[in-house]
């Protein structure tokens, strides 16, 4: 699990993004944010409920486009890109995971695991099986890997989660309350290991959270706080 192709500079630098829904009364999500995150940081964006922290996550992973402002990832200046290129690039760049799931049902935690894969096309089916086998077994899922997502527990759904962000190697990890459903043993679980990665595999992750057990372990946290950061923003 090597790096981006790109060592040097920020993972992400994001310049006065702001992101407002048109409407009769339009509404304001994000407004001018702006931030660095380094390769290998951990990161966590805390705040309020409502505040605006996974519409900024969004923003950051190229889920959602801002109104104003730019976004760029391992230095490319994604308001460029076309969609077939943004595609691509979240397929290569970067790793979601969610506080649900959303593994496919009907697939096996192997098939999960390699659908990323599969669609860059970049690899064999073979190779794309066996690098996702590879994941499991790291995240202590050796014996799972035909079990659907049903025969699973949180936490052990929430790890397969993890092996499928990393499938095709990405710079950054984004994670969306990625404990917010689990149970504290698991929780924690889940921590070390998307702590780890930074560690050991210099991947950049940026978490929101309102754990606060999980926002302990961070090199920085991010207050949210009316679509704004707030650095005075502290948990209760
Ligand atoms: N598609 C949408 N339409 C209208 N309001 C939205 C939409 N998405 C989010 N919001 C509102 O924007 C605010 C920020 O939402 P969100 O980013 O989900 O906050 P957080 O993740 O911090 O709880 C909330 O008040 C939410 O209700
Ligand atoms: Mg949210």
């Amino acid at each position: 699990m090597s790096g981006g192709e790109s060592a040097s500079g920020p993972a992400i630098r994001v310049e006065h993004v702001t992101r407002t829904l048109q409407g009769e009364v339009p509404v304001t999500l994000v407004s001018d944010v702006s931030l660095q995150i380094e390769r290998g940081e951990f990161v966590c964006v805390m705040g309020p409920s409502g505040s605006g922290k996974s519409s900024l996550l969004y923003l950051l992973g190229l889920l959602d486009v801002p109104t104003r402002g730019r976004v760029w990832i391992d230095g490319e200046d994604t308001s460029s890109f076309d969609d077939d290129r943004l595609t691509d690039f979240r397929l290569l760049r970067l790793g979601y995971v969610f506080q649900f799931h959303f593994l496919l049902a009907e697939f096996s935690a192997l098939d999960n695991v390699s659908l990323p894969m599969r669609k860059l096309g970049r690899v064999s089916d073979e190779a794309a099986r066996a690098r996702a086998a590879e994941l499991l077994d790291r995240f202590g899922l050796a014996g799972q890997h035909h079990k659907r997502p049903s025969q699973l527990s949180g936490g052990q759904r929430q790890r397969v989660a993890i092996a499928r962000a990393l499938a095709n190697d990405p710079l950054v990890i984004l994670a969306d309350e990625p404990t917010g459903n689990l149970d504290s043993v698991a929780s924690t679980n889940v921590r070390d290991i998307l702590r780890n990665l930074t560690h050991e595999f210099d991947k950049t992750v940026v978490a929101v959270t309102h754990d606060a057990n999980f926002a302990s372990v961070a090199d920085r946290r991010i207050g949210i706080v009316d679509g704004r950061i707030d650095m005075a923003w502290r948990p209760d």
